[in-house]
C-alpha cells in the first residue's frame, strides 16, 4: 500500500494530468474521460477533448448526515465498460429521431478499511459531452442515505468566460444573465455556459432529477466549481433509501456555441418514455387571458376589471378559432385571487369558478369552435393546498375537455409550502427534493387523465420530458412577463443568452409574439416586430403562446400571419451560427410538412449574418417568405419598421440576414408547388391609417 502511495505521488509530480486508473473514449475519439483514486484514496475524474484537458482532476463524493463521509479511503474494486448506439423517436421535439451513441464506464469504488462501503460512479461519454452519476448500491452499512453535501467538482482547465445567473437568491431563476470571467462566478444556477480560451464551449447542468435536489455551482477557487445541493427544510438536502442512483451531472462540450445547443446529451441521459401511448399529448399554439393582466388592463381577481369572464373568454375562443389556435388559456377563473395570494395560496380553490365564469358553457362553446380551453392552477407556492385538491381539480378539467394545464408557484426561494412526512407544512425550495417529488406527482396524476403540464416557477428542467412526455413545457427563467412590468425589463441580449443557457435544459414557455411592443404603462419593449416572430423558431417549446391582445394582432395582420403559420413540432433542427449572448440563427423543419422555418436574433448590436440553405432538399424549388427588420428598426428605433419579401430559393442559396439592433428575422421556406401566385410588389403602407409597416 505504501509503495502504491509513493508511486502515485511520484506520478502526480511527473505528469499530474496523465495518470489514470481507467479511461474511456467517446465513439469518434473526441472526448476522453479518465478516473483515478488519488494518493489519499479520493476518487477523481478528468476530461480531455481531442487530447487537450478541458476538465482537470475533479473530486467526487458525498458528506452524509449520520455516517462517515464517502470521499476518501477508496480503492477501485472494478471497472466495467460498454458501448451503445441506438436511435429513439421523440413523440414531439426539436427533432424526430435522437441518436444515443456513446460509451459507458462503471467504476465501483470500495473503502479500503472500516465498513468497506461501496459507491459506484457511472460515466457516459459522447462526442458532444459527458455525464456521470452515482449509484448507492444495497449494502448493510448504508441503507438510509442522508446527504448533506455533494462533493462533485468541475475544474475547468483553461481560462474561460462564463454566462450565468446567480444561485441561491430570492427570485430563484428569474434573473438577467451575467457574462464574467469564470473566476469571478460566486454561486450560479445551472446551466452555466462557458467559452474556454481555445474556443471550446462547455455547459454544466444535470439530467433526470427524480426524487433528488438539484444543484447550484459554487466556485471553490480559481476555475474549480463544486455542486451545492438546494436546501431542504429538514437540513438534509437529500434523503433516500439505497439502492438508488443520483441524477446525472452533465457537461455538454463542443467546439462552438451552436455545438452545445445541438447536443442531445441531456435527453439521452434520461429514461425512456414511461407513459406508453402518448398520442394524446398535443403540441399546440395558444392565446389567452394573460397579457391583459400583466399590463394591468384586466385583473386576476374578481371585480369590474375581472379578465376571466364568460364573455371575455368567448371573445378569445372566437379569436382562436378564426386564426387557427388550438388553445385558449384562462387565468383568474377560480376562487382565491381576491386576497393576498402571492406566496401564500391557501385560499385557492381549483374546483370553484368565480360566478362570472361559466366553465361548462365555455367548454361546450370551445368544442363547437374546435378550440380547447387551457387550465390554470396558480398555487402561490402552496403545493400542500394544491395536492389536497389535485385529484378533483384534474378530474374537473378532464370532464370539460381541458387537456393542458399551466401550473404556477409564485413564491420566493424557500417559500414553497409542502406537506412533510411528519404531517406538517414545511417551507421548501423550488428546486429541492420535496419540490421534485411534488412536480412528478402532478405530472403523473395529470398523465392518468391525459392532461399535459406547463409549469411556471418550476423546478429546473433536466430533460424529464423524455420520460414523461406530458410535461410539455415550463418557465424557469425570465419570460415575456418581465417586458410588461420587469424592472429592468429584458434587455436585447436576453434571448441570445437563453438559447445557450436555459434552453439547454429543455422547452421554455417564454410566451413571445407581443407585436405591439408595449408593456404596462406604455413602456417600450426592447425588441422589434421581426424579432418577436423569430422567437417562435429560436426559443423551442411544443406549446407556444401568441401573447399579445387580440385587438393588437388586428393591427398587425401581416406579421401575425407568420405566427399563424409557424409550427411548434419539428422533425429536424440546425443551429446555423451563434455566439452566447450575441446572436443565433436556427433552422427547423416542420414535423408535418416539408416546410422549413428559420429564426435569427441579435443582441443590442446590428448584424449581418449569413445562412446557407444547404439543408433544403436537392432538386426541389422552394419559396421563402422573409419577415425582417425595416431600415429604421431597432430596440430603441422605430418599433414598427418592418418588411416582408417573398422570393424563390434553393439549397444553393445563402441568405444575407440583416438584423437591426435588438432585432431579428423570421423566414418561412415552403415547397414551391407552382400553384402559388407571385407576391404583389410591396407597397408603402398608408401613413395615417395603419402604422403597421415601413416597407422599403
Ligand atoms: C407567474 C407566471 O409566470 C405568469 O405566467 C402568470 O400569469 C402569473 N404567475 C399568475 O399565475
Ligand atoms: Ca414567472
Amino acid at each position: 500500500m505504501k509503495l502504491r502511495t509513493a508511486l502515485l505521488a511520484l506520478l502526480a509530480f511527473v505528469a499530474p494530468s496523465v495518470y489514470a486508473d481507467a479511461s474511456i473514449q467517446s465513439p469518434g475519439g473526441v472526448l476522453t474521460v479518465s478516473v483515478r483514486v488519488n494518493g489519499e484514496g479520493r476518487p477523481e475524474y478528468s476530461i480531455a477533448r481531442k487530447g487537450q484537458a478541458v476538465v482537470d482532476w475533479s473530486r467526487l463524493g458525498f458528506i452524509l448526515a449520520d455516517a462517515p463521509k464517502l470521499e476518501r479511503n477508496f480503492e477501485i474494486e472494478r471497472t466495467d465498460q460498454k458501448s451503445f448506439d441506438d436511435t429513439w423517436e421523440q413523440p414531439w421535439g426539436e427533432r424526430r429521431y435522437v441518436r444515443n451513441h456513446g460509451a459507458e464506464l462503471r467504476t465501483t469504488l470500495r473503502e479500503k478499511t472500516g465498513e468497506r462501503r461501496r459507491l459506484v460512479v457511472v460515466f457516459r461519454v459522447f462526442d458532444d459531452g459527458a455525464g456521470f452519476r452515482y449509484e448507492f448500491p444495497q449494502q448493510p452499512a448504508l441503507t438510509q442515505v442522508n446527504i448533506v453535501e455533494e462533493l462533485s467538482e468541475f475544474a475547468i482547465a483553461e481560462p474561460a468566460t462564463a454566462w450565468w445567473i446567480p444561485g441561491g437568491e430570492w427570485n430563484r431563476d428569474e434573473y438577467l444573465y451575467r457574462r464574467t470571467p469564470l473566476n469571478e462566478v460566486p454561486l450560479a444556477h445551472t446551466p452555466v455556459t462557458m467559452k474556454l480560451a481555445s474556443g471550446v464551449h462547455i455547459a454544466i447542468h444535470e439530467a433526470a432529477v427524480v426524487d433528488f435536489a438539484t444543484f447550484w455551482l459554487r466556485r471553490v477557487d480559481g476555475q474549480r466549481l463544486k455542486t451545492v445541493l438546494w436546501p431542504s427544510s429538514t437540513g438534509t438536502p437529500v434523503s433516500r433509501t439505497a439502492p438508488f442512483a443520483t441524477p446525472w451531472r452533465t457537461l455538454q462540450i463542443a467546439k462552438d456555441a451552436p455545438g452545445i445547443y445541438m447536443s442531445d446529451l441531456i435527453l439521452n441521459l434520461n429514461e425512456p418514455n414511461k407513459l406508453g401511448d402518448v398520442s394524446w399529448v398535443k403540441p399546440f399554439k395558444y392565446v389567452g387571458i394573460w397579457w391583459a393582466m400583466h399590463i394591468g388592463s384586466k385583473t386576476w381577481s374578481s371585480g369590474p376589471k375581472h379578465g376571466a369572464t364568460t364573455a371575455e373568454t368567448k371573445r378569445y375562443i372566437d379569436f382562436a378559432a378564426r386564426n387557427g389556435f388550438r388553445g385558449v388559456l384562462v387565468e383568474g377563473w377560480n376562487k382565491g385571487w381576491d386576497g393576498d395570494w402571492f406566496a401564500k395560496g391557501g385560499e385557492f380553490s381549483f374546483t370553484e369558478p368565480y360566478p362570472d365564469f361559466d366553465l361548462p358553457a365555455l367548454s361546450a362553446y370551445a368544442k363547437r369552435k374546435g378550440v380547447h380551453l387551457i387550465g390554470h392552477h396558480e398555487t402561490g407556492g402552496n403545493a400542500a393546498n394544491y395536492e389536497k385538491q389535485l385529484g378533483p381539480a384534474l378530474d374537473l378539467y378532464r370532464k370539460f375537455g381541458v387537456d393542458a394545464v399551466k401550473t404556477g408557484y409564485v413564491a420566493d426561494a424557500g417559500g414553497m409550502q409542502i406537506l412533510g412526512a411528519d404531517g406538517k407544512i414545511h417551507f421548501e425550495w423550488h428546486d429541492g427534493q420535496a419540490s421534485s417529488r411534488h412536480h412528478l406527482l402532478v405530472v403523473t396524476e395529470a398523465a392518468k387523465r391525459k392532461i399535459s403540464i406547463d409549469a411556471h416557477e418550476p423546478i429546473k428542467d433536466t430533460g424529464l420530458r423524455r420520460t414523461y412526455p406530458n410535461w410539455v413545457s415550463r418557465e424557469a427563467a425570465r419570460g415575456m412577463e418581465f417586458n410588461a412590468w420587469g424592472d429592468p425589463p429584458n434587455p436585447p441580449e436576453h434571448e441570445a443568452n437563453l438559447v445557450f443557457t436555459r434552453m439547454l435544459g429543455g422547452p421554455m414557455d417564454f410566451t413571445p409574439g407581443v407585436l405591439s411592443l408595449t408593456g404596462a404603462g406604455g413602456k417600450r419593449i426592447q425588441s422589434t416586430i421581426a424579432k418577436q416572430l423569430a422567437l417562435y423558431v429560436v426559443l423551442y417549446s411544443p406549446i407556444q403562446m401568441a401573447a399579445d391582445l387580440p385587438e393588437n394582432y388586428a393591427k398587425f395582420p401581416k406579421p401575425f400571419q407568420f405566427i399563424k403559420d409557424v409550427p411548434v413540432d419539428w422533425s429536424d433542427t440546425r443551429v446555423l451560427n451563434g455566439e452566447v449572448g450575441d446572436y443565433v440563427t436556427i433552422a427547423r423543419k416542420d414535423r408535418n410538412s416539408n416546410d422549413w422555418y428559420l429564426g435569427a436574433i441579435s443582441d443590442e448590436e446590428p448584424r449581418v449574418l449569413h445562412a446557407s440553405l444547404d439543408f433544403l432538399d436537392e432538386g426541389k424549388r422552394y419559396y421563402a417568405t422573409i419577415y425582417r427588420d425595416g431600415r429604421n428598426a431597432g430596440f430603441a428605433g422605430d418599433p414598427r419598421s418592418f418588411e416582408i419579401e417573398s422570393r424563390p430559393v434553393s439549397r444553393y442559396d445563402t441568405l444575407q440576414l440583416k438584423l437591426a439592433p435588438g432585432g431579428g428575422q423570421a423566414i418561412r421556406i415552403s415547397l414551391n408547388t407552382g400553384a402559388r401566385k407571385a407576391p404583389p410588389a410591396p407597397k408603402p403602407a398608408p401613413k395615417k391609417k395603419t402604422p403597421e409597416f415601413d416597407v422599403e
